[in-house]
């Protein structure tokens, strides 16, 4: 059969079974919406089977890579995320050197609308990161597969590190004239629009968010951190939904419970496995999904489900430092309440 775009691919990355399953729900959203180029997960070594099987029925290409750290604690410290460091084992996308061109994508994305028009960009093509637009938020990009590239990269990354301890620091000095060079490689924002811009330009998501094409879940919080309720098909803590904006992370929860979950559940015969869902009774109330894995095999710290910081002073620091919890303790409704309080 000929197919004009064999050599295209929209490529993404996931160490844990935790980012497995945003992988799942990203390459579920490209299928959905109709996308003819392949599909490709990096995977690390602590992906679970189970999880690699519903990865190999989604994507046309599942590759073990090595995880690359980038061991940097101080400038991860200052984001306050020490889990990115393993975020260097995304450079390996350049080493995929059968595809001509790709589009990576962070397991944290939903795709909304079909982007298959992102392959007529060029190296290195991305949206501003809504932290600092001068730099672009390595959470979708464009790029050439080179093992050239990869190689200046690795050299990159071993003479100057990277000023986030992160992949977005290290890409961002790599390809120092994105911000002023050419304005064909700014995407426009609907191509990465972090859940973050909801709450810090509300007339400008009003105005726009209706044409987003690309949902990133950008942030400590992510979508598999919170519980679905699979009957009221609600998500707890989801404070986003009101008349005025539809919640992305119920489209994300929606896509998982409805189109992931049964996937893994069939077809794993005698294997200790359960479906990644556990149905949790809390008393009095109605039965949930927390997504978890097969007990085995997790990375420790991402064992553990997402909780709060606990005194309002490291609430503070973290939202000085752009770091809040936009869809749980520091959403517009919380802080209306709080306010409405002090007011009283
Ligand atoms: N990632 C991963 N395992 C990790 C952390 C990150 O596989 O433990 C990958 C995953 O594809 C993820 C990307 O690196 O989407 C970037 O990390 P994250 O999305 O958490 O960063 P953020 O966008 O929140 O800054
Ligand atoms: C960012 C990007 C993410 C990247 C991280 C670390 O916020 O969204 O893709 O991995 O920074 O550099
Ligand atoms: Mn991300």
């Amino acid at each position: 059969i000929y197919s004009p775009h064999l050599d295209q691919a929209f490529v993404t990355l996931a160490t844990n079974d935790n980012y497995a399953r945003g992988a799942m729900v990203l390459g579920k959203s490209l299928r959905n919406h109709q996308t003819t180029r392949k599909l490709v997960v990096m995977i690390g070594p602590h992906v679970s089977d189970p999880c690699k099987g519903v990865l190999l029925k989604i994507f046309d290409e599942v590759l073990l890579v090595d995880v690359l750290d980038s061991g940097d604690a101080a400038h991860l410290d200052l984001m306050k995320r020490p889990d990115l460091g393993v975020t260097f084992t995304k450079l390996h996308c350049w080493t995929l050197t059968h595809y001509s061109k790709c589009v990576f994508m962070d397991a944290d994305t939903l795709v909304v609308q079909n982007i298959d028009e992102l392959f007529d960009r060029e190296e290195l093509s991305a949206a501003p990161d809504p932290g600092w637009p001068d730099c672009f938020n390595s959470g979708v990009f464009v790029f050439r597969p080179s093992n050239e590239t990869y190689s200046k990269l690795l050299q990159y990354c071993a003479e100057h590190g990277s000023f986030d301890g992160g992949d977005q620091g290290v890409l961002n000095g790599f390809f120092s004239n994105w911000a002023t060079a050419d304005i064909s490689k700014h995407l426009p924002f609907i191509y990465n629009l972090s859940s973050i811009a909801i709450y810090t330009y509300l007339p400008a998501f009003k105005q726009y968010g209706a044409n987003a094409k690309v949902v990133h879940f950008l942030g400590q919080t992510k979508p598999w951190s919170y519980t679905y309720d699979p009957k009221t098909k609600k998500v707890s803590g989801d404070m986003q939904e009101t008349s005025t904006h539809p919640s992305f992370l119920l489209d994300w929860w929606f896509l998982y419970a409805s189109s992931v979950v049964p996937m893994m559940t069939e077809g794993y015969g005698d294997q200790p496995f359960h479906s990644g869902c556990v149905e949790v009774s809390l008393e009095g109330s109605s039965t949930r999904f927390l997504p978890q894995c097969s007990s085995t095999s997790q990375e420790p710290h991402h064992t553990e489900p997402y909780v709060p910081p606990e005194t309002s002073e490291e609430r503070k620091q973290k939202w000085e430092q752009g770091q809040a919890d936009y869809m749980g303790m520091d959403s517009f409704d919380n802080i209306q309440k709080k306010l409405d309080a002090f007011l009283k």
